[in-house]
């Protein structure tokens, strides 16, 4: 084999980064808290570790010769472990901890964009003072989103008007009292994501996302790391123009330019608004789900990405196979809430064989995946942790196609676990295409 590769992370995304490296010319080996039974049966080892632990994850890269790395969890990011990788001579996929605060660090987040003056930045301002910031919510008369600025798996963000009343947004941060503390514009709109590999200068894009954060049907409830996500066959989605996807890609090419150094993913977070194309964030990886659509459609090998990025080439043009996929995730009862981690459940790979095999009969380049998640793998079973729990994803030549492949592989699955069944529907998707025209006044 040409390259033994390390995988950080044992969530869906890296199961999905260890399917995309399946078959090409590369041994992999992986390392997460949990053992995840879908990586595992890939990989040449599994190490259990803390992912948070640089010296722990080389140490291992070390053991099993590593030749290059690709991290998925930001925390690893946030905590240096490309740069541990990278001081001890495996080439990491994923930026240093100090590139890393364009999604860890929100208040640099935005500071960043301003002085950069990269476009769709909101109107914002930095706290380190919690009554500061609660005169600032009172004294404002637009609706704002209330940020953390640290990491908080996707659940920190209380937008007012929405999810919480300007009382609501003070009680919050009072009873958190977070050290740093953004207060920015609220955008309304609907959300998309834009996901890019970057190295060496060069930036290639990939196919548009929408996730669902709520935890339940009907956009309700908490946000959530992601309940499920949809692609379509084109570069945008339903309810976007091609031009506003590419205005997406025109402000990450703006923030690459802007960043020094950056190798590995870069997330965009976008808001389409009547006033045109927003960041609502970025993120310095792949997203989870948006990775399970992104990389069973991309023809182009992952590992050519990884080793162009190492070798200092211009990475290779991406081509993506012209099929819609639709993401859902089964996530343990409570969660986010209160998951009820430690759960022993059935994961009916069966079903899912059988979809697959209904949906490859088809002939037409439709299948259906299953990718296990933050789930652990011991001698008597599989067991849920507080995280969501495993995801199918059906592929297709439309959304409504994707869909009905993923609810038949998802037709096993409910015992001990939720499903925000509403995702990649025709009714959802038309929402959010009545959505955006009436945004744009049509
Ligand atoms: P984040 O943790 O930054 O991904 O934010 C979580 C969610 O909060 C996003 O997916 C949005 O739905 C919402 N959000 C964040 N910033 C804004 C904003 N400026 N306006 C409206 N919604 C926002
Ligand atoms: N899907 C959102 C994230 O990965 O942060």
């Amino acid at each position: 084999m040409a390259e033994t590769v390390l995988l950080v992370g044992g969530g869906g995304r890296e199961h999905a980064i260890a399917r995309a490296l399946e078959g090409g010319d590369c041994e992999l080996y992986a390392c997460a808290e949990n053992r995840n039974p879908g990586i595992a049966r890939l990989a040449a080892g599994f190490e259990t570790l803390d992912t948070t632990n640089s010296s722990a994850v080389t140490s291992y890269a070390e053991e099993v010769g590593a030749t290059l790395a690709a991290i998925g969890p930001e925390k690893a990011l946030e905590s240096g472990v490309a740069d541990a990788l990278n001081e001890a001579g495996v080439f990491a996929f994923g930026p240093s901890s100090e590139a890393a605060r364009i999604e860890t660090d929100k208040a640099y987040q935005r500071r960043f964009m301003r002085e950069h003056e990269i476009p769709g930045c909101p109107e914002f301002e930095t706290f380190e003072d919690t009554e500061r910031a609660c005169e600032y919510i009172d004294s404002s008369d637009v609706d704002l989103a209330v940020k953390p600025a640290g990491l908080t798996g996707g659940k920190g963000v209380k937008v007012i008007g929405d999810q919480v009343t300007r009382e609501g947004a003070k009680e919050y941060l009072r009873e958190n009292d977070y050290d740093r503390v953004v207060l920015e514009e609220r955008f309304v709109g609907e959300e998309f994501t834009v996901q890019a590999f970057v190295a060496n200068g060069s930036l290639r894009v990939t196919p548009a996302v929408q996730d669902h954060k709520r935890a339940y049907e009907g956009d309700e409830g908490p946000n959530t790391g992601g309940m499920g996500s949809y692609s379509d066959a084109a570069l945008e989605l339903p309810f976007m123009t091609e031009e506003e996807y590419r205005e997406a890609v025109r402000i990450l090419d703006a923030t690459v330019e802007a960043l020094d150094d950056y190798t590995g993913v870069l997330y965009g977070q976008f808001m389409l608004t009547a006033d045109g194309v927003k960041v609502i964030e970025y993120n310095a990886r792949f997203g989870d789900p948006e990775a399970m659509n992104t990389l069973p459609v991309m023809n182009t090998a992952f590992l050519d990405v990884l080793v162009g990025a190492r070798e200092g080439e211009d990475l290779p043009q991406l081509s993506f196979a012209p099929r819609a996929t639709v993401c859902k995730y089964a996530v343990p009862e409570g969660y986010p809430e209160n998951p009820s981690g430690g759960t022993r459940i059935e994961v009916d790979e069966e079903s899912v064989a059988d979809a697959a095999y209904a949906a490859e009969a088809e002939e037409d380049g439709s299948e259906a995946r299953l990718f296990y998640a933050s789930v652990d793998e011991r001698e008597d079973g599989i067991y849920t942790t507080t995280s969501r729990a495993f995801a199918v994803v059906g592929i297709a030549g439309t959304i409504a196609e994707a869909e009905a492949i993923a609810e038949d592989a998802l037709s096993g699955a409910d015992e001990g676990v939720r499903i925000r069944h509403d995702v990649g529907t025709e009714a959802l998707v038309q929402k959010r295409i009545d959505h955006a025209n009436e945004l744009r006044g049509e």
